[in-house]
């Protein structure tokens, strides 16, 4: 019997995962094909009719097997690419989204290069919001906060990763913080409890429940941002705060709403969806 090559095992792996109704079957097959020979993606295709053996071939089998179960890529790869750097990721942390590059950008509008202030990623995670601004702006002194000590531990191997310093808090939304910032960015829990029954496998069985659901109505975090976030911001100070999609609006209505903000805006994703909500706070005296 001949023994499998690459291109065989990818094409396996590829019609399993489609016959499943996984999304991107062969982009996946890739992907765990190539960790499990511990090559990139151009060395796999410049080899695809090598033959494999069997340690290869277990290999290969391992990381299929847990795909199957709708264990997510990222974690099985053990990281996620997020505006161009890649964050270790596992099951203490959301897997970082392309939508909250959405966030990062106009982060990085309101902090010129060169930038100085105070910036906390509240609802840090992986740290991806906060290690990416530390990075694309070394002036800046960055705070992570999380109530998860594993997730804040996870957002600080990723600092220490990147050759950021930071600072590292843990516990419930602003309470380990102290003084005031130039800018708070965070992307809380927004999924609705009813909510989290509809996501997919991937999301709802191996992703922290705590990191996507934040009650009965989808607000719940958002709401503590509105009363609590003004104490905490410099004059002039600005929150940036991601939501689900339909919720940009109303967020942005209460925000407006709010004695400490002085004006209140959206911000679409590149996939056109109102995903930013940005609120700036006014001065103390005026
Ligand atoms: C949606 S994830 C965001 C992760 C990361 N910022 C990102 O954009 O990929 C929300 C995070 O908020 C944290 N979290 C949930 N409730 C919190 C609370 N009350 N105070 C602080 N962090 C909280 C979770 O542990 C999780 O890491």
């Amino acid at each position: 019997m001949t023994a499998w090559s690459i291109r065989q095992v990818v094409k396996w792996a590829t019609d399993d995962f489609a016959a499943r109704g996984i999304d991107s079957p062969r982009l996946d097959a890739e992907l765990l094909v190539s960790e499990a020979l511990s090559i990139d993606r151009v060395r796999m295709y410049m080899d695809l009719d090598r033959p494999l053996d069997d340690a290869e071939r277990g290999a290969i089998r391992e990381l299929v097997r847990r795909r199957r179960q709708r264990e997510p890529v990222a974690y099985i790869l053990g990281r996620r690419e997020f505006w161009s750097r890649s964050f270790d990721v596992g099951p203490a942390v959301l897997v970082p989204r392309p939508d909250t590059e959405a966030l990062v950008e106009r982060a990085l509008e309101l902090l010129p290069e060169g930038a100085t202030g105070r910036v906390l990623d509240l609802c840090t995670g992986s740290g991806a919001i906060g290690v990416t601004l530390a990075a694309e702006r070394p002036g800046l002194r960055v705070e992570l906060a999380d109530l998860s000590p594993e997730a804040l531990a996870v957002a600080l191997a990723n600092a220490a990763k990147h050759g950021v310093e930071v600072v590292g808090v843990q516990g419930d939304l602003f309470t380990p913080v102290t003084g005031r910032f130039a800018l708070i960015a965070c992307n809380p829990p927004y999924v609705t409890t009813a909510e989290l029954a509809e996501l997919s496998p991937e999301v709802r069985r191996h992703e922290p429940t705590m990191a996507l659901v934040s009650g009965p109505t989808g607000f719940e975090i958002h709401d503590r941002l509105v009363r609590d976030a003004g104490e905490h911001l410099d004059d002039g100070g600005t929150i940036l705060v991601e939501v689900g999609a339909g919720q940009a609006e109303e967020l942005a209505r209460r925000f407006a709403a709010a004695p400490w903000v002085s004006s209140a805006r959206t911000h679409r994703d590149l996939g056109g969806v109102e995903r930013v909500v940005e609120a700036s706070r006014r001065a103390r005296d005026a």
